[in-house]
């Protein structure tokens, strides 16, 4: 989840039995390296990356295939040579999908296991499906393990998902209210206090990164086309504070100043299961053992 996506939030994660993902967007591989083995020493449980492939940085995938037991890749065809390439490390290669072709291309290109997004997610989207929809048809073409991505973020949700076939899931909104995640107080507030229908696919955050569909607060697509000027904001990146353009890609982090209300504020229909900040491992817990008693009950 790019920068919102700290480390400590990973480790968390993994410390609580689930899969931490990281997204080290601006570094470059020797930070890659460092970052991954510092996780390695902070948590014995399972780290991943994700690389977006429109600013993919070649020496980045291998040091990262170095050091984290997951590599994975969104938001581009699939390539076996990435996927040699990941696998020469000795970490699995996964790649998030947004539509059957995709998922074919990426179980023909080799990867050990796909991410079914469909429409309801926060971020950048990349099918035309439901994630039922796609879930259903994904699981008829591919021979791999699946994680099911795209609102959820409860315990009927992941269980839903789990009796549909999926093999995990993957829940994005509802841990940028985590205690470990690097968002800002207002982007927070204004998760909290929102329901699925304030959500909406747009292109219109996409200085950056063009032609990228995203989901994020209504309000903030309102507030954008709303202001004014040309910059919204500023963030300090590294050492520097850098200015963020009006209707920048960048979501508010802790250290964005500016009107973070005409920021990119990604949110999934999820986002109705953010109620508070939660320290991460409460997070899984809540959703593990909810979605154990459900799907128990059923048994
Ligand atoms: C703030 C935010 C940032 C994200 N950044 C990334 C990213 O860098 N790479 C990626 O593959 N997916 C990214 N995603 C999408 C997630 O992988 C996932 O598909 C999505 O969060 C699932 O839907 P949910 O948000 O309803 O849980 C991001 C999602 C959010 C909300």
């Amino acid at each position: 989840m790019g920068m919102v996506a700290t480390p400590e939030l990973a480790a968390a994660v993994a410390d609580a039995g689930a899969v931490g993902m990281v997204a080290l967007p601006l570094a470059p591989s020797d930070q890659v390296a460092a970052e991954l083995a510092g996780l390695k020493s902070r948590t014995a449980g399972v780290v991943g990356i994700n690389f977006l492939m429109p600013f993919l940085n070649l020496d980045c995938v291998e040091a990262a295939a170095d050091q984290a037991k997951i590599v994975e890749f969104f938001y581009g065809t699939p390539e076996r040579s990435l996927v040699e390439l990941t696998h020469r490390g000795g970490a699995l290669t996964a790649w998030q999908v947004g539509s059957e072709l995709e998922a074919c291309q990426a179980a023909d290109a080799g990867c050990d296991f796909l991410i079914a997004q469909g429409t309801e997610a926060g971020g950048h989207v990349r099918g035309a499906m439901g994630l039922f929809t796609l879930l259903d048809r994904v699981l008829d073409v591919v021979d791999l393990p699946v994680v099911a991505a795209g609102g959820i973020g409860t315990s009927r949700m992941m269980a839903a998902a789990l009796a549909a076939g999926a093999d995990a899931v993957r829940v994005g909104t509802r841990f940028l209210a985590a205690s470990e995640a690097d968002v800002n107080p207002e982007y927070l507030d204004r998760l909290v206090a929102a329901n699925p229908e304030e959500t909406v696919l747009t292109d219109v955050f996409s200085v950056m990164w063009p032609d990228a569909p995203h989901r994020v607060l209504r309000s903030a697509v309102e507030a954008s086309l709303a202001y004014p000027g040309d910059v919204v904001g500023e963030v300090l990146l590294g050492e520097s504070r850098t200015a963020i353009p009006k209707y920048s890609a960048l979501c508010p982090t802790r250290t964005t100043i500016g009107e973070i209300a005409a920021m990119a504020l990604y949110a999934g229909e999820s986002v109705g299961a953010v109620k508070r900040e939660q320290p991460a491992a409460e997070i899984v817990r809540q959703l593990v053992e909810g979605a154990e008693a459900l799907l128990g009950s059923r048994r």
